[in-house]
């Protein structure tokens, strides 16, 4: 006998094919069977899929007799063999030092781990998303402040120390996303030719300062606001790639990136300051870290943003969306173009 869940969703328009149908009910019968190694209770609840991603699904099970409440993050396969192996081997690092329900900086106690089917289960994290906190009425400043205290705990959770990096790395990852497409280069528009500049002002900025040192730990590897739960209790950190030391700065960055592109309730009239590009309203994140270890004027770090945010250029304008999606993006682009040119003067 299925369990209801899966009654229902392999009734729902969302698999209508005879193939979509029997897919929904392997993955539902393999996951009731992952669950049940967790706790084996008669009452598991499976609904979902919740989520979908480029990547992955998200389920939630229940089951009131374990009294456990789980999200099952399912791994589609042949996409990213490698993922759930290191989500959940970050997840395991950083077991005693941010797991628990009185952690106010935490992440999700992981359960189980198959790696074969790519289930990964974790304790079910309520709240809401910053990327929901920034688009609504919310306190912004004070949700910011508390994601980059959780950054800096998570951060220390692995040590933080020193170490020299190479410069070439930040324009290593750009000249990486050209050429993974350089045809498609001059589908960039009308602008390619601030692209182009900006491309050559890293270069030379990269021969200025061949390497520096800095602090390094290991990174979260996707810090946006998609992957950090806040709840008045607690901010709960998501979606953890990184096994790697990296400097602390590339995680900063990437969310810096996203809070100036994405975000127009948030960066709205606000003052840029001309010698970084950044929006004031953006400063609680870096207060939230701890100024101590960040050099927001140096010129690594302005290296790692002009590299950061020429990443973000490319991938808007080559991604393929909906009409509504892409006005969006077309918002996005011209805040790159708006966002760098500050940038660029600075480092000249
Ligand atoms: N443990 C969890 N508890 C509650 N919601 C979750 C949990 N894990 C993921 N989610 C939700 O699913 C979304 C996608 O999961 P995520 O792990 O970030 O996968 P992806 O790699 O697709 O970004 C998250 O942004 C969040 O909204
Ligand atoms: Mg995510």
């Amino acid at each position: 006998m299925l369990p209801l869940a899966l009654q229902r969703q392999i009734a729902s328009p969302d698999h209508t094919s005879q193939r979509d149908r029997s897919l929904a009910e392997t993955t539902f019968q393999a996951m009731n069977t992952f669950v049940r190694s967790i706790e084996d209770q008669p009452d598991w609840q499976i609904s979902g899929p919740l989520i979908r991603s480029r990547e992955c699904t998200i389920y939630k099970a229940c089951s009131v007799g374990a009294g456990l409440e789980l999200a099952v993050k399912s791994y589609l396969a042949g996409i990213n063999p490698m993922a759930s192996v290191k989500q959940a081997e970050a997840l395991s690092n950083c077991r005693d030092t941010m797991v628990g329900k009185e952690k106010k900086y935490a992440v999700p106690e992981m359960h189980a781990y198959d790696r074969h089917q790519g289930f990964l289960a974790m304790e079910w994290v309520a709240g809401r998303s910053l990327h929901y906190n920034l688009w609504t009425l919310s306190n912004k400043e004070q949700s910011l402040f508390r994601v980059g205290r959780w950054l800096r705990v998570f951060h220390e959770a692995s040590g933080i120390a020193g170490v020299e990096e190479k410069s070439a790395k930040y324009l290593g990852i750009v000249e990486k996303r050209i050429g993974d497409h350089p045809a498609r280069l001059s589908a960039e528009g009308p602008d390619h030719a601030l692209f182009v500049s900006a491309c050559e002002c890293l270069r030379r900025a990269v021969e200025l300062e061949l390497s520096f040192e800095a602090p390094h730990a290991v990174s979260h590897g996707d810090f946006t606001p998609f992957n950090l739960m806040i709840s008045k209790e607690r901010v709960v950190g998501l979606d953890i790639w990184g096994t790697q030391r990296k400097p602390i700065l590339d995680d900063l960055i990437r969310m810096m990136v996203y809070l100036t592109l994405a975000y127009p309730l948030l960066t709205r009239q606000q003052r840029i300051d001309s010698s970084n590009g950044f929006h004031q309203r953006i400063s609680p994140l870096l207060d939230g870290y701890g100024l101590d270890l960040i050099e927001p004027d140096s010129l690594h770090f302005k290296i790692a943003l002009l590299s950061e945010y020429l990443r973000r250029w490319l991938i808007i304008a080559r991604r393929s969306r909906t009409f509504v999606e892409k006005a969006f993006d077309s918002y996005q682009l011209a805040q790159v173009k708006k966002l760098i040119v500050p940038l660029l003067d600075s480092i000249r």
